[in-house]
């Protein structure tokens, strides 16, 4: 094309593909672009905006890291992994949520019982449900892999006075889907802001916190993976959680309990003297 113009010029990108291309490839390529353009005619970008944007990208690249995903982080704060992640969500499963990027592989096993709390401070939290097919069967043999921050509100990863480990567990279940565990009520934290996504919040007007959760990775076999978090109903940032990832059926009530009520069967069953939290969560599966 050798006039193009503001209003041809989505046509000739289009054009300019070829023939061979793999069709799913020419799709996103083609909306990419449509809405990359209509987003600069909409707004009359200019060009310090332009350059403000590529100056943002930049700052991503250069403090990505092992440790550190700050393009993750930009389209986790974007609301793009929540949205991605709800687009593919199962509507007869649990909802999925975002992975994050303080998931550690592999993880100790932590028995069915088990206790991630040993002796850091904060409320004692008992979690329990049963893993179950969309018809409510417990699965068998599920394996729930799980991970929190510590009651400082820092992930093992990020904090020296932890071991890499601590408050990470990998739970094998039985024949009747059953999982708990004891672990320390997980507190609210913010996202690293120190970055350019952190600018971005702040340009927004926006806070970093999420509301404190548990992460849960659910797989069985002939069952779809499921990456998920549970919340407490009176997290005070539940409605504004800055990476999207509340969901309806993932808001559960922490239920005060008195030493008396605490089960036999757990590993510290027996020590707990003062009263406790308790929430039941059954995860449902979607077959594969
Ligand atoms: C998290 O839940 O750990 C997390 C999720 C998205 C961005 C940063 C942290
Ligand atoms: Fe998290």
């Amino acid at each position: 094309m050798r006039n193009v113009t503001t209003d041809n010029i989505t046509d000739v990108f289009k054009g300019y593909m070829g023939e061979g291309m793999d069709p799913r490839m020419r799709e996103l390529m083609g909306a990419l672009v449509q809405h990359i353009h209509d987003f600069a005619r909409e707004t009359k970008l200019t060009h310090d905006e332009w350059r403000a944007g590529i100056a943002f990208l930049e700052g991503c690249a250069a403090i990505e890291s092992p440790d550190r995903h700050e393009f993750v982080l930009a389209s986790d704060v974007l609301g793009l992994s929540s949205l991605i992640d709800m687009l593919h969500s199962d509507p007869k499963a649990t909802s999925s949520s975002v992975l994050g990027p303080f998931h550690v592989s592999g993880a100790p096993p932590l028995a069915v019982g088990g206790d991630m709390k040993r002796d850091f401070g904060g409320p004692l939290l008992m979690v329990e449900g049963v893993v179950r097919d969309t018809d409510g069967n417990p699965i068998p043999n599920a394996e729930i892999d799980i991970w929190q921050t510590a009651p400082n509100g820092l992930y093992a990863s990020q904090d020296d006075d932890q071991d890499m480990f601590s408050f990470h567990g990998l739970m094998t279940l039985g024949e009747d889907g059953r999982y708990a565990f004891t672990t320390a009520r997980p507190a609210e934290y913010t996202v690293p802001s120190d970055g350019p996504v952190g600018a971005i919040l702040r340009a927004c007007g926006r806070h970093p916190w999420r509301p404190s959760h548990l992460h849960y990775i659910v797989k069985a076999e002939g069952y779809k993976t499921l990456v998920t978090e549970i919340f407490p109903q009176d997290d005070p940032y539940l409605d504004q959680d800055t990476v999207f990832g509340v969901r309806e059926d993932l808001v559960m009530t922490y239920v005060e309990k008195p030493a008396e009520a605490f089960p036999q069967g757990m590993a510290i069953s027996g020590q707990v003297h003062d009263s406790f939290l308790h929430v039941a969560f059954d995860v449902i599966l979607a077959r594969v």
